[in-house]
């Protein structure tokens, strides 16, 4: 029996140099200890024979099995190591093999590496900073109970999220910390360790209140996003109990709840909602953008536009309509006589969805059921806008806001009914001018018409 001490429970590389080394000697899975260490590796532990030498023949795995295997080390199996092992000895003898969808072996370790991203995103989701002040600086502290060994791994995203705090993430495993310029470790927590209750916590519950709709209340849809686990941590589950409560009564009040009622806490709402919407894993659109990319605008805005999905600069930016059809947009709004700056503009689908070609990102139109998906984020902005007027940009935007596809030939020009309140207009989407060949000029002049109606109604609502 071999014995291999990695340095920690999410040790892939310690894993990937041994598991290249013990395959090269044909090693087999049954006749490795996979052990984990505290901090130290030991690879071909104590008694063990020497691995081979380091200029031994070339070894390589397709990309595919790297990715599964970094995810799959991130799992809380202790079999982990060696089910990697046995399908890496597998696919030395049969390069394909992980292609066979059936293999139960395949199937149980993309099972494995689906609960480990999963478990990745509702840190993203769930995590919630509690300000300290110690020494005259602000530090955000949060407690996070992880399933899998994911905190390493999921670093990045917290530094990259709020690069100027200054927060710790303390865990059962170890803690993170990030000071603005350099990420460090430190051992495990308990919850403790961290501060209890503040004032970021009555933002969560300001928003959590603001953006509750009683008339839409679904407990088994909640607890599926909001599993019930995490609630602990979160200040604004405490409230859940009370507002699924008061449900009926609330419901009734909502029907008179006019415009701006939300008032003074719409920001706060608004930002925790798009806080959110950045960890969001509705639909598997998540996988490919660089970000969601949330809507943006005044939260009084009498005009709300929705496109369809961000584009190739609008993901890499995190800004909706800002690459050449956003210009356009720009354009037609400036010559209808309507400033952007004063409306909201948002997509129907926050993720960008497309086809590599080469190195180029090519646009791929969203389908139903990443619509329907994403509608609960647009259904959260106009609950915090309440917009009198809502645009759709083409037939994605269409289909999203009526619930169902429509043609824009026949509703273009003139205002509907929308279930949720205020109206709802349909024109076309900018980048089918860019498309258009033929008429051009006078498919451009008759947006620039759509958009002066849409902005003469709006001020007769006003
Ligand atoms: N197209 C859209 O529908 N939305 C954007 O944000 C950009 C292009």
């Amino acid at each position: 029996m071999r014995a291999v001490t990695l340095a920690h429970e999410d040790d892939f590389e310690g894993w990937r140099d041994a598991a290249r080394s013990l395959a090269l000697l044909g090693t087999p899975a049954s006749e490795i200890s996979w052990q984990v260490g505290d901090g130290v590796a030991d690879l071909f532990g104590a008694g063990a024979a020497a691995p081979p030498p380091a200029d031994g023949p070339a070894f390589s795995v397709p990309r595919p099995f790297v990715d599964l295997a970094r995810s799959v080390i991130c799992h809380n199996d202790p079999e982990r190591f060696s089910l990697l092992y046995a399908l890496l000895l597998r696919i030395r003898e049969q390069p394909r093999a992980m292609e066979d969808a059936a293999d139960p072996l395949v199937q149980r370790l993309q099972r494995m590496a689906k609960e480990v991203r999963r478990d990745m995103h509702k840190m993203h989701a769930f995590v919630r900073f509690r300000e300290v002040e110690a020494e005259g600086t602000v530090r955000y502290v949060a407690w996070f109970e992880p399933e899998h060994h994911i905190v390493r791994s999921n670093a990045g995203f917290f530094v990259r999220r709020f690069a100027s705090m200054n927060w710790s993430i303390l865990t059962p495993e170890l803690s993170i910390h990030w000071d603005g310029e350099t990420l460090t470790e430190s051992p495990a927590a308990v919850r403790a360790d961290a501060p209890d209750g503040d004032p970021v916590e009555e933002t969560w519950k300001t928003y959590y209140s603001s953006i509750f709709n009683p008339a839409r209340l679904k407990v088994k849809a909640m607890t599926k996003e909001m599993p019930k686990k995490y609630w602990k941590n979160m200040p604004e589950t405490a409230l859940v109990g009370e507002l699924i409560q008061g449900a009926q009564a609330r419901e009734a009040r909502m029907v008179e709840t006019s415009r701006g009622q939300i008032g003074d806490n719409a920001l706060a709402a608004w930002e925790a909602v798009r806080a959110e919407a950045m960890g969001c894993t509705r639909c598997h659109l998540y996988k490919c953008g660089t970000q969601t990319v949330f809507g943006e605008g005044p939260l009084d805005a009498r005009i709300m536009f929705v496109g369809e999905q961000p584009g190739d600069q609008e993901d890499l930016a995190g800004r909706p309509f800002v690459g050449p059809a956003g210009q356009l947009f720009d354009r037609a709004l400036a010559d209808a006589g309507v400033n952007r700056v004063s409306t909201y503009v948002t997509n129907a689908v926050k993720h960008f969805k497309f086809e590599r070609r080469g190195k180029r990102r090519i646009h791929s139109k969203p389908e139903g059921p990443e619509i329907e998906a994403c509608r609960w984020w647009i259904e959260q902005e106009r609950i915090l806008i309440r917009p009198p007027i809502t645009v759709a940009l083409g037939a994605t935007a269409a289909r999203s806001l009526f619930g169902k596809a429509v043609t824009i030939g026949s509703m273009r020009g003139r205002a509907h009914a929308v279930p949720d309140g205020g109206e709802a207009w349909v024109t076309v989407h900018p980048s089918f001018l860019l498309r258009v060949r033929d008429n051009r000029e006078q498919e451009y002049a008759r947006f620039v018409e759509d958009l002066a109606a849409i902005g003469e109604r709006a001020k007769a609502l006003a």
